[in-house]
């Protein structure tokens, strides 16, 4: 079976969304970011801060060739993971790449006001939020499906999830 690969902005729920789909289709349920800190041996904020955005993205793109190889999975993705034009050809590859949007006050919200994402940690948040989605928007444009999280559940969404693959026919 194709791996279901959710990417899309942050705070658009494709790690919760991920994690209960994989337990309702008995697949794995893979996290690129989780995996890019696990062989980092640090967090995404400290890979920013040490080595910058650049070095953060070898290694995003690194992790996802050689996740795209395997197939059976539900896949979450950082939040810029398919800006990088080879990145989403890898995950088409073996994968049905859906992209989960939601509305900036829902993104805000969802965010808090952590500092856990470095992209979103300097200045006013909902103008940086803002401003990258603008930035962004032709490439989440580039996914096979799209799903507005803003108004719905985590399970409201899996649902939907089900029934769109289900139309597709199948994810052979
Ligand atoms: C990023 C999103 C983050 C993480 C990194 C960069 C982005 O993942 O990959 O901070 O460029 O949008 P989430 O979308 O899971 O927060």
């Amino acid at each position: 079976m194709k791996n279901i690969v959710l990417t899309g902005f942050m705070g658009t729920g494709k790690s919760s969304v991920g994690r209960r789909l994989a337990r309702e289709l008995h697949l794995k349920f893979i996290d690129t970011d989780g995996l890019i800190e696990k062989e980092a041996g640090i967090n995404t904020n400290g890979i920013f801060e040490k080595f910058g955005e650049a070095y953060f993205r070898e290694m995003e793109s690194k992790v996802i060739n050689e996740i795209s190889t395997r197939r059976d999975m539900v896949i979450a993705t950082g939040g810029g993971a398919i800006v990088n034009q080879q990145n989403l050809e890898a995950l088409k590859r073996n994968g049905i790449v859906i992209c989960l949007t939601a509305s900036i006050d829902a993104i805000l919200s969802r965010v808090g006001s952590g500092d856990e994402r470095p992209l979103l940690s300097r200045g006013d948040k909902k103008e940086a939020i803002s401003n990258l989605l603008k930035q962004r928007e032709p490439f989440y444009k580039k996914a096979d499906f799209i799903i507005d999280t803003t108004t719905k559940t985590v399970g409201e969404v899996v649902e939907e999830i089900k029934e769109k693959l289900l139309a597709m026919g199948d994810r052979q």
